[in-house]
């Protein structure tokens, strides 16, 4: 069964043949089976290797939560275990054929190493009703993000220069393509990463919240903040509708501000601007105000893992 798995900073996303689509935060914590009684089952608690781990928002409840920003996080325990726990919640088969992805500034360098680490494992999780899922991962293909948001486009597009921004969490991808009859280049001169993304608006709500309120939220606790319009606050309910828009919005400037400095054309000279990642609608408002030629990609946050997943299908043709 082909899966796809695009594994951010922020959250992680999965995607199948079927169409199940799934989405956790890419957080991990050890724990101890002690533990699982007092927790919610709603999200993930898995035994790999005889370690049991929360996965996803159970880690984000506990006291030593692993969340990686190296580069080494890529070929390491902590994204084998987020890969695992998205193939179990996709219900995936056993064998599978894997689609993963890697900033484009990583690509050339971590490519094959992570397609080495992924390729031909045989691997064994347990899950929290002690069921055992066996994964053969028979082939694996690694893609550049970003560029994979493209190819989650039904339609053909036009012959053309075009950019396509990735607002993520942490960062913020600019990528810049030529798309020809069959082929999509990137031209990696015009390619950047800016180092900024919606997670400066839940640190932003957080400081907001603070003064207002006098009750310090841990940003972990507001990771899900964009689905809910309503914090408590010494058993009340505040809602904080009005807050989060101002945050957002201010945000979004500031990212496109920076992303307009940086980049060496206006936004107006592209063939069309794609938007892709969970922070595409703030974004995309903010530049739809100046510019026509911007768009957002249907189910933005899923795009590069649904552009993986095709993908795995086109290098088959
Ligand atoms: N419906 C929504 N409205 C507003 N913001 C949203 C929505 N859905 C997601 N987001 C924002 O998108 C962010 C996560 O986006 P995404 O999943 O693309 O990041 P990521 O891929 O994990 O990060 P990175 O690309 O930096 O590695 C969340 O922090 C949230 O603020
Ligand atoms: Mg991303």
């Amino acid at each position: 069964m082909k899966c796809a798995v695009d594994v951010g900073f922020g959250f992680t996303k999965a995607v199948n043949e079927k169409g199940k689509e799934v989405i956790f935060p890419s957080a991990v914590a050890k724990t101890f089976l002690t533990d699982i009684g007092l927790k919610p089952t709603s999200e993930y608690f898995i035994t790999y290797m005889n370690q049991t781990y929360a996965v996803g928002k159970a880690a984000t409840h506990c006291m030593i939560t692993e969340t990686s920003f190296s580069d080494d996080r890529f070929v390491s325990e902590f994204s084998k275990l987020l890969v695992l726990t998205a193939l179990m919640a996709l219900d995936s088969d056993r064998e599978i054929e894997l689609g993963l992805g890697l900033p484009l500034m990583l690509y050339p360098k971590l490519k094959e190493k992570v397609r080495d680490y992924f390729e031909f494992a045989e691997e064994i999780i347990v899950d929290s009703n002690n069921v055992a899922h066996t994964y053969h991962i028979t082939r694996c293909e690694v893609f550049p993000q970003g560029v994979g948001a493209l190819f989650s486009i039904d339609s053909n597009i036009e012959k053309g220069i075009y950019c396509v921004l990735d607002i993520g969490f942490r960062t913020t991808d600019v990528i810049v393509v030529e798309v020809n009859e069959n082929n999509i280049n990137p031209l990696l001169e015009l390619c950047f990463t800016l180092d900024k993304g919606m997670s400066m608006a839940i640190e932003k709500l957080s400081i907001i919240l603070e003064r207002k309120y006098g009750v310090s939220y841990d940003t972990n606790l507001l990771l899900d903040i964009h689905e809910r319009s309503q914090i408590s606050v010494r058993g009340r309910k505040i809602n904080i509708e009005e807050q989060k828009k101002e945050v957002f919005n201010t945000i979004a400037n500031d990212i496109v501000q920076s992303i307009s400095r940086k980049l060496q054309r206006g936004f107006d000279t592209f063939d069309g601007v794609f938007v892709a990642g969970g922070g595409a609608f703030n974004i995309a408002a903010v530049l739809q105000k100046e510019f026509e030629n911007v768009q957002v990609i249907y189910n933005a946050q899923f795009a590069n893992a649904k552009g993986f997943l095709n993908l795995l299908s086109i290098l088959d043709e």
